[in-house]
């Protein structure tokens, strides 16, 4: 067997050829979409402007022309999701080699431009979940041809070898196939914003490929390039790698192969790409894979939290990697999307749990920068029964849903936050200066002090708070407070909520104007140092929702319900109780219901805009 890297050694002289041939590939126009990167910071650009992808995942088996209709549209409708995750297929593309089948691609294409919705498509190819169980009869048939990954007992298992040059081609040419596919249907339609290439790749059943070609390799040393880029010392795999030798030797070889597909796909159509992620999970959170192992708790060579670096340098065409977050654990799930949320990693969640004890981390990984969010299985086929929907999840996408585009643009210029009730108690804090080069300059958190320090209006200026609180006020810096749980008594602290479910997102539309718009919690703004409402005043608290822009990249337009004053200011801005949220659940009704019922953004909750004022 030809091993993959010495293929590979060819691609670059191969892609400088394709640079001078003119092809039919369509070329992304600029207003394709893309990824754009400011100060660490990241944006998913549709239609030229800042887009948040409010997403759910369909079920594996669920991207058929016979289930759209019924069981899969309604019900995305019903969650307010502006994006699908719909997977293809590869047994189904290209039943013979070389024979390709659109009709499900097709379906889905026209199916979500008639549903209002974008795409992001789910390549099953060589990879699903460790496995090799979509490639087409044709290629499980013929392991002589397609060479299986081998364990260390030398036995087959469930995979295609990630070392053998006949799979990728063969899974590339697939793939180079769908792209040109989708130029054709979509290069000026931009249904679909991103591209999954392979699902959960790895293997499972074996921690590497151990045939005889690659134990010959495994001996060897380590490519010089990837020593270097990691900053480590040459020498063989167990020498540079010790204790994961093997999962990196297979994460490096799997890397480059999905690299060479999707390198492959973006000269076709060049739109993002990602990866999703099986984790590396503590055992206790996975019961029935109780060794945290690579090839048994989890596939082996897939980008996880270990692995991520050597993806990250062997996968330059996947523009980023998202993990699929199937753990509630506060800080299992905050660790991993601080480690997917890097400066060369915009942050993107493909997959999490429909449970609604997974909603308040929508609010985390916005704070977090993040393009978007998408629990899966939402459709119902299956894992849903008809006419249900995820209703945290549901409440939080009608919440933002008609400010999506306002918000993507707030958190690209760094000026959106967040607090989570799961993710530090029931009163928490944080802090805008109006000018945001302010927030790299550090100290910020230093003028975060606890609410029973803060001074009332008895104390003369120069003796509030500390050092950091009076440079911060001197600059103009603004503090939002959440507290979370309801009653809030007077004199007593918030309570919190029984299923810590409480979640607010502040964004600084302008130095002294804020955006409000959250789920249990009341929200009170202060001077660094000041007790709320202490040298300061509201100028104006509006109640309203937005409705979305008329063109794409145009803003979104406020309307104005009410002013707010009195109680409903001076307790905190409040923001209900989950229970008591109107999420325009009945309007989740299968096809062919009432077309007079109400549209989901006639009950699009409120938000609040806030002027505020200190003297
Ligand atoms: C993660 C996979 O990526 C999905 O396709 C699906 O199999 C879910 N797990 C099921 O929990």
């Amino acid at each position: 067997m030809r091993p993959l890297s010495s293929f590979l050694q060819v691609i670059p002289i191969l892609t400088a050829l394709t640079l001078v041939v003119p092809t039919n590939a369509q070329v992304a126009t600029d207003k394709s979409p893309r990824l754009a990167e400011r100060d660490g910071r990241h944006a998913l650009l549709v239609d030229g402007a800042p887009f948040l992808v409010l997403g759910a995942q369909i079920g594996n088996s669920s991207a058929w022309p016979s289930l759209l209709e019924e069981k899969v549209w309604p019900a995305l409708e019903s969650m307010h999701v502006n994006t699908a995750e719909a997977p293809v297929y590869w047994e189904q593309i290209e039943p013979q080699p070389g024979n390709f089948d659109w009709t499900n691609v097709d379906a889905l294409l026209s199916g979500a431009r008639e549903h209002n919705l974008h795409l992001i498509l789910l390549w099953f190819g060589t990879w699903k979940n460790g496995n090799d169980h979509y490639v087409p009869q044709w290629v499980k048939t013929h392991p002589e041809k397609f060479p299986r990954m081998e364990n260390s007992a030398g036995a087959p298992i469930d995979d295609l070898s990630a070392n053998a040059p006949a799979n990728m081609e063969a899974d590339r040419a697939a793939f180079a196939a769908l792209m040109r596919h989708l130029a054709e249907k979509d290069s000026s339609e931009h249904t679909v914003l991103m591209m999954q290439v392979e699902n959960e790749s790895g293997g499972i059943g074996a921690v590497r490929d151990f045939s005889a070609e690659s134990n010959r390799e495994f001996a060897g040393q380590v490519p010089a390039e990837l020593v270097r880029a990691l900053g480590k010392q040459p020498g063989t795999w167990s020498e540079v790698f010790p204790g994961t030798a093997d999962e990196s030797f297979q994460a490096w070889h799997q890397a480059r192969y999905v690299n060479a597909i999707a390198e492959a796909g973006k000269r076709e159509f060049n739109i993002p790409f990602y990866c999703n992620v099986w984790l590396a999970y503590p055992p206790a959170e996975l019961p029935e894979r109780r060794i945290a192992t690579a090839g048994i708790g989890y596939p082996s060579g897939g980008p996880n939290q270990l692995m991520l670096p050597i993806w990250k340098f062997a996968a330059p065409s996947i523009d980023l990697i998202g993990p699929d977050l199937y753990s509630s654990d506060p800080s299992f799930y905050l660790n991993t999307l601080d480690t997917y949320a890097r400066p060369d990693n915009p942050l993107w969640v493909p997959e999490t749990g429909q449970g609604d004890v997974y909603a308040p981390y929508f609010f985390s990984a916005l704070g977090r920068g993040a393009i978007g969010f998408s629990p899966f299985g939402v459709d119902w086929t299956g894992w849903l029964p008809k006419s249900t929907v995820p209703k945290a999840h549901a409440a939080n996408y009608a919440l933002v849903g008609s400010m999506d585009r306002t918000l993507a643009k707030l958190n690209f210029a760094g000026k959106l936050k967040t607090m989570t009730e799961v993710a530090g108690g029931a009163s928490q804090q944080v802090i805008f200066f109006a000018d945001p080069a302010l927030h790299a300059s550090g100290g910020v958190d230093d003028a975060l002090i606890n609410a029973s320090l803060l001074a009332n209006a008895m104390v003369a200026p120069a003796q509030v708070g500390n050092a950091a609180t009076r440079v911060a006020d001197q600059a103009g810096a603004w503090i939002a407070e959440a507290r979370f749980g309801f009653p809030q008594r007077d004199g007593e602290g918030a309570p919190g909520s029984a299923d810590k479910s409480g979640r607010v997102l502040v964004a600084q539309m302008g130095p002294n104007e804020f955006l409000l718009a959250g789920i249990g919690a009341a929200v009170f703004f202060h001077r660094p140092g000041y007790l709320p409402g202490i040298r300061m005043q509201i100028l104006s608290a509006e109640e309203g929702y937005f409705t979305p822009a008329s063109m794409p990249g145009a803003p979104e337009e406020w309307h104005r319900i009410r002013i707010l004053n009195g109680d409903e200011t001076d307790r905190g801005i409040r923001f209900p109780d989950p229970h008591a949220i109107p999420i325009g659940l009945d309007a989740a009704q299968p096809a062919g219901g009432d077309p007079a019922s109400p549209s989901p953004r006639q009950h699009a909750p409120v938000s609040v805009r806030v002027l505020l004022d200190r003297f």
